[in-house]
């Protein structure tokens, strides 16, 4: 008895642990989404989307399909917390993004948007925004995988080149590019493409996709696209119609099942032949 009120009685180290509870890091980059529902105000009449369920497990590559206003963007947002969920929940490496600090979630979760911002500065100045402390091969191996080194060192200064405000003088596909290799130098545990390559030529958007592939492998990637081969080898396609989740599926399961996602890819077929 004597013994266990001793053992009892010991002072346990919880400081640490409840600390760690507190503030814990992303662990991985899995996400989950458990019947989630969201509205942008919450006086709001309709739900932007509703039932949202899935998984995705670490390292996969998600593509996610859907018309002008099927909430793409709006679904992907509640992963970095730039909103959150109205009802359900949305679960980063096993875990709610609420029970994040904003600062290590948004570390661990990288986001490219269609309309990116450059700063006037060097090439080098807008990449190292995404990493301070990169070294040279950090920044030239993260420029190789979003194919953005070689228009970089077409350049007379290279990358000491200076951009205007805003990244005027690189065209909007270049400009993409130096985004996704910045959003790469952060070393994200999830990446998210919205729309990102849309000023891409196919023939490079299939080039990023392959260094994601061979380079990327342990990081989370979700691609909001247009093009059906911005997402056809995605390990899985999420199909989204009106704010709800029309079917789930790779290329072939949605192309022999999925109708939405079959009259994309005919009228982009049709688009390609002409
Ligand atoms: N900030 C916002 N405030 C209110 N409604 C919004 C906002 N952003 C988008 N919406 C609405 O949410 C719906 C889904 O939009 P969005 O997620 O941008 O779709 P997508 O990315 O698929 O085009 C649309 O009806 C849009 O008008
Ligand atoms: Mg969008």
């Amino acid at each position: 008895m004597k013994r266990i009120l001793e053992v009892l009685s010991e002072e346990i180290n919880i400081t640490d642990t409840n600390e760690a509870q507190k503030r814990p890091k992303v662990p991985e980059g899995s996400v989950e989404y458990r019947s989630v529902a969201f509205k942008y105000k919450p006086d709001a009449e309709n739900y932007i989307m509703k039932n949202i369920s899935f998984k995705i497990s670490s390292g996969e590559t998600v593509g996610i399909i859907g018309g002008t206003g099927s909430a793409k963007t709006s679904l992907v947002q509640l992963i970095p917390r730039l909103y959150d969920v109205s009802e359900g929940s949305v679960l980063v490496g096993g875990r709610d993004v609420r029970n994040y600090t904003m600062e290590d979630l948004r570390s661990a979760v990288g986001m490219v948007l269609q309309k990116n911002v450059l700063f006037s500065g060097t090439i080098r100045d807008n990449l190292k925004w995404g990493d301070k402390d990169a070294s040279d091969e950090e920044i030239i191996a993260a420029c190789k995988a979003a194919c953005a080194h070689d228009f970089i060192m077409s350049f007379p200064e290279q990358y000491e080149t200076h951009l205007g405000q805003g990244g005027v003088n690189v065209s909007g596909g270049q400009k993409q590019r130096l985004c996704i290799a910045r959003a790469l130098l952060k070393k994200p545990k999830i990446i998210i493409l919205d729309d990102s390559t849309s000023a891409v030529d196919t023939a490079t958007d299939q080039k990023i996709r392959q260094a994601f592939k061979e380079n990327l492998r342990d990081t989370t990637t979700i691609i909001i696209a247009q093009r059906i081969t911005s997402v056809m080898d995605a390990d899985k396609i999420i199909v989204l119609n009106d704010g709800k989740i029309d079917a789930v599926g790779s290329h072939d399961e949605l192309l022999a099942g999925n109708e939405i996602y079959q009259d994309v890819y005919y009228s982009q077929q049709k688009g390609a032949a002409v």
